[in-house]
């Protein structure tokens, strides 16, 4: 009855040829051919992902939350209802075009369009990059996840947690509000903010190979793209960095994010520090300053600050040899 995954991203913009260039030639995406004021992106076998359109304004975007199957979206779409929430069942027109069977729209407590819809269509052909890329980490996990901030983080996060399903993961509370909220295995699928008004952060897409986040790094670097440096979260341990887009919001290339299972239990974040680098996240997630404000405080630093890297069967080979130090942990840890 709950939401599932992302499953599509809906960008307005005027900057269509901007965005053409930059889906395939940086982010790696395939370009699938739509007409008209759209250029539309794959990234795995479903024939669309990302989509950008000229038929909505500049800043105007929103998500796709995918649900299993008719039943599921009536019963969202019920319960929206039930709370006072105007919901649209949106025409058979609409739905095409999202390469869906069945989508509802509605607004969240900031303001925000939401869609939510069943029946994602596969596409014929096999997912052919813009670029030399290993692919991305969909699947049951969705396309990502996505970083969104709200003026009112206490009426956002009953309408996402307590409407659409929304599993907390780990949150922080005032002075920085933040909750990341899970919906399948991966560690996080949206996060909201606190901030004085809303719009989308960033959007994460996930490699199987980090060495496709290290070649993604080099081509922001010489395009001068890079906004957050390369660094490592201590909350969903992704090895990312962060790249302006032709859009106001910047896109995440992530490797080796953790995975949260059924039995998962909200944490509180003594912090949002990353374990290594990462210069940049809080000056690109900050409001300006007055003139005449002190600096804010550095982020503590945080603890502990490693973790084992998250690998996938397939993009990784044991070494040989030992290691004294984890040989230590490995005895410290084993019950007597
Ligand atoms: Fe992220």
């Amino acid at each position: 009855m709950s939401v599932q995954a992302m499953g599509y991203f809906w960008v307005g913009t005027s900057k269509l040829d901007d965005w053409a260039s930059f889906a395939s030639g940086q982010l790696g995406l395939e370009a699938v051919d739509r007409g008209g004021a759209m250029r539309a992106f794959r990234m795995d076998d479903r024939k669309q992902r990302l989509i950008f359109d000229g038929g909505f304004a500049d800043g105007e975007q929103f998500f796709g939350w995918e649900v299993a199957d008719a039943a599921d979206l009536d019963a969202l779409a019920a319960r929206l209802e039930k709370a006072g929430v105007a919901v649209r069942r949106e025409p058979t027109a609409i739905a095409d075009q999202r390469c869906a069977a069945e989508v509802i729209s509605f607004r969240d407590p900031a303001g925000n369009r939401v869609e939510a819809f069943h029946g994602g269509q596969i596409a014929d052909q096999l997912f052919r990059p813009g670029r030399h890329i290993g692919g991305f980490r969909t699947g049951t996990q969705g396309l990502g996840h996505a970083v969104l901030t709200v003026p009112d983080i206490d009426a956002a996060l009953p309408f996402y947690r307590d409407l659409l399903g929304f599993q907390i993961t780990d949150f922080m509370g005032p002075p920085v509000s933040v909750y990341f909220m899970h919906v399948n295995s991966r560690h996080h699928s949206l996060a909201i903010a606190q901030a004085s008004h809303t719009r989308v952060h960033h959007l994460m897409m996930e490699f199987y190979s980090l060495d496709d986040v290290g070649q993604s790094y080099d081509l922001a670097q010489q395009e001068d793209r890079v906004a957050v440096k390369f660094g490592r979260h201590g909350n969903d341990f992704m090895t990312s960095f962060y790249m302006r887009t032709p859009s106001q919001f910047l896109i995440e290339h992530g490797w080796g994010g953790r995975e949260v299972g059924p039995d998962w239990q909200p944490a509180e974040l003594k912090s949002l520090a990353s374990f290594w680098g990462h210069q940049g996240l809080f000056e690109s997630l900050g409001e300006a300053p007055p003139p005449d404000a002190a600096p804010p405080p550095p982020m503590p630093a945080p603890e502990p600050n490693h973790a084992p890297l998250q690998v996938i069967e397939g993009n990784y080979e044991r070494m040989n040899g030992v290691c004294p130090w984890w040989d230590a942990v490995k005895r410290a840890s084993r019950p007597i």
